[in-house]
């Protein structure tokens, strides 16, 4: 029998519910990101055809709600309290001593956690409904963010039945929203190209993301949530560890570094432990959180004043250093931005040598007043780009000058100028050679057109000899030319050329990224191409139309509409389409051997290079990430593998060597014995 609006409402809600809480929660999906958006798709259409039947926990109700005009003040039912710090292992010891003392007993049960550094939330559930969300605030009254919350897929919109089919009349559910680092990486370098802003930090980032007074702002901001306590609730809880067990079984994320440890000896492990792979943890911490499990326990130690005697966080240092600053110049990038950036007497700090610093840009290098000669403090924000924290101000040298921030372009001399409400200098030259040379660079960067051999002293030339002077001109320069280039042999010159006319049929998605929309980057490229099935069709599409793309909130799609309506950028387009052009539709991937698989490469491969590998891998639907873990699907395996594999076979993760992973991709792998058929 077909299917009922309701029952199809229903069946659609219950997949991507699931596939959200396996994506975002278990880190394990099992469906591709275009099945995804498919199934959202379609609920949304049936939701547009029956207003009446959407409701606040459909998963469509992520997109955010229309901007509010302030924050709702909300006063948390039980306090959420601070912890006191310890710096030490002495301290910690002191700890636990006091804690046997006052128990009463030899050794004590507790639970350890990484201490995330981000914004405490709670999120109230009524029998499984996500109904109010807010901040900590000063611990009794916080803001009403129910509305960001709600565009946070780590923040379920309703629990999973638990085991026993009981869902909790009540759940008030604590713990921290941050940014994962990679997620800030990836966030900055997008505001840096679009010439926004940067944030300083991932804590930063996570806060300022959360406190928008517009949904839609927080939905296009990667934002994760972790769990780790409750506030009321109708469930009785024994210990913590049933507790964040009981969570994880709701479908609330919690931390798998969490640990329960028996006694202060297991305790000063874990705390080690911990902080020596500090670096490699995808979040900020800034300590651990050592907990008393036993709830009977807690409640008999009680409090002191805002803070429990059953808690202490163990806190880390953070990663500084001192240098000197030993000069700053100004760099032009592909969007004309002018980023400051000091040159630094290198350093160690957290295990990596410094010797730039991006100062960001004009405001940010005034605010902190670096000047030539300084000793600064440098840290590494979000463990991956540096940052300079602050000069310090008694070791200036005399006569250390301002930095004069120049007015005019370092490279091409035409006005820089700041728009008003703008963070961002930029150069206003049209035909700026160093904003040309970067955006050419781009252009054929690996992810983009892929034009081997194109590199930066050949797009200098192109460019200084004005040979180039839009993107399109590179199809345009006749052979004879190439091979009076400073550094042209007429070998490489017959293979840069080969690798332009192969350029010329490629992908919707890399077409999209290599002409250099502002904000648009690969993940957006492919989410926008999945959309819009040519580059015409993206060309003309309404504003609306670029803001059902998952990840495009009203801002870039504002970018996006400029860009397209510029005449000049719409010649540029149809210039290249008449070089011969060709960037074709990737087909959505389809029940592929990957489908919903998580992979990670290591090593190289003889019949493939990593970025043909990945692209295969997603052509069957699987994701290829960074780093192993226990949702891992398959580690593969090329010559010179590194850590990557030792992690793959400590954690039992399958790994397929290269002639079995070709084998999975149905190409003939090429077996030590067997010889190559032909
Ligand atoms: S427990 C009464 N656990 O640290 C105990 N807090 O200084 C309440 N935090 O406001 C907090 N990770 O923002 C706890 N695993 C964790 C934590 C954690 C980070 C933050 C939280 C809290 C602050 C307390």
């Amino acid at each position: 029998m077909a299917e009922t609006v309701h029952q199809e409402i229903e069946r659609l809600r219950r997949e991507l519910h699931e596939a959200n809480h396996r994506y975002y929660v278990l880190d394990a999906p099992t469906i591709s990101d275009a099945e995804y958006d498919r199934k959202l798709k379609r609920l949304g259409e049936i939701e547009a055809k029956h207003p009446d039947l959407v409701t606040p926990d459909s998963p469509t109700q992520r997109v955010g709600a229309a901007p509010a005009e302030r924050f709702e003040r909300v006063t948390h039912r039980q306090p959420m309290l601070s912890l006191t710090d310890v710096f030490s292992t002495e301290e910690l010891a002191e700890f636990d001593a006091r804690v046997r003392k006052l128990l009463g007993r030899d050794e004590i049960e507790y639970v350890c956690e990484p201490k995330l550094d981000g914004l405490a939330i709670e999120l109230i559930y009524e029998r499984g409904l996500f109904v109010r969300g807010a901040t900590r605030g000063d611990g009794l009254v916080g803001e009403d963010v129910t509305r960001n919350l709600r565009t946070v897929h780590s923040v379920p919109l309703r629990l999973l039945p638990p085991a026993d089919g009981h869902v909790p009349e009540l759940l008030e559910v604590r713990g921290e929203v941050v940014m994962l680092k990679a997620d800030f990486a990836k966030l900055n370098a997008r505001r840096e190209e679009a010439g926004e802003s940067v944030f300083a930090n991932p804590r930063n980032a996570a806060a300022g993301s959360l406190r928008q007074l517009d949904p839609k702002i927080t939905a296009s901001r990667p934002l994760s949530a972790f769990f780790y306590e409750v506030g009321e609730t109708s469930i009785d809880f024994r210990t913590h560890w049933e507790k964040l067990q009981t969570l994880h079984a709701l479908g609330l994320r919690t931390n798998p570094r969490n640990r329960r440890c028996r006694g202060l000896a297991a305790v000063q492990k874990y705390v080690a432990d911990i902080a020596a792979q500090r670096n490699d943890e995808p979040y900020e911490m800034d300590g651990m959180v050592v907990k008393v499990d036993g709830e009977d326990e807690r409640r008999r130690l009680g409090f002191v004043s805002r803070a429990p005697r059953w808690a202490v966080a163990y806190k880390l240092p953070p990663q500084e250093e001192t240098t000197v600053v030993e000069a700053i110049d100004v760099n032009v990038g592909r969007t004309g931005a002018l980023t400051p950036v000091a040159h630094l007497k290198p350093v160690r700090v957290g295990g990596v040598t410094i010797s730039n610093a991006s100062l960001h840009n004009e405001g940010e290098l005034a605010r902190k007043d670096v000047r030539v000669g300084d000793t600064v403090l440098v840290r590494r924000a979000g463990d991956v780009i540096p940052e300079i924290a602050q000069v310090v101000l008694e070791k200036r040298p005399h006569g250390a000058k301002p930095y004069p921030f120049p007015t005019t372009c370092p490279a091409c001399g035409s006005a820089a100028v700041k728009l008003e409400g703008e963070a961002i200098t930029r150069c206003v030259g049209m035909a700026c050679p160093a904003k040309l040379r970067e955006g050419l660079l781009h252009f054929a960067s690996r992810n983009a057109l892929d034009i081997r051999g194109l590199g930066e002293a050949l797009a200098t030339t192109l460019v200084d000899e004005r040979l180039v002077r839009q993107l399109a001109d590179i199809y345009a320069i006749p052979r004879e030319k190439w091979r009076t280039l400073p550094r042209m042999a007429d070998k490489s010159a017959d293979n840069v050329l080969a690798a332009i006319e192969k350029s010329k049929s490629t992908t919707l998605p890399r077409f999209l990224n290599a002409i250099g929309i502002p904000g648009v980057g690969e993940a957006t490229a492919k989410a926008l191409a999945r959309a819009f099935p040519t580059v015409k069709a993206l060309m003309d599409a309404d504003g609306e139309a670029l803001q059902r793309v998952r990840d495009v909130g009203p801002a870039l799609a504002a970018e996006i509409r400029t860009f397209f309506q510029e005449p000049q950028n719409r010649r540029s387009i149809e210039r290249l389409l008449e070089a011969g052009v060709r960037p074709q539709a990737e087909e959505a991937p389809q029940g592929g051997v990957f489908e919903g698989k998580s992979l990670v490469l290591t090593g190289t491969l003889a019949a493939l290079s990593r970025e043909e590998a990945k692209a295969e891998i997603e052509r069957r639907g699987g994701r290829v990430s960074g780093s192993v873990s226990r949702k891992t699907d398959y580690v593969v395996a090329g010559d010179e593998p590194g850590s990557k594999l030792e992690k793959a076979r400590e954690l039992g993760v399958a790994v397929l060597d290269e002639a079995a992973f070709l084998d999975k991709l149905g190409k003939q792998g090429r077996r030590s014995g067997q010889g190559h058929a032909g």
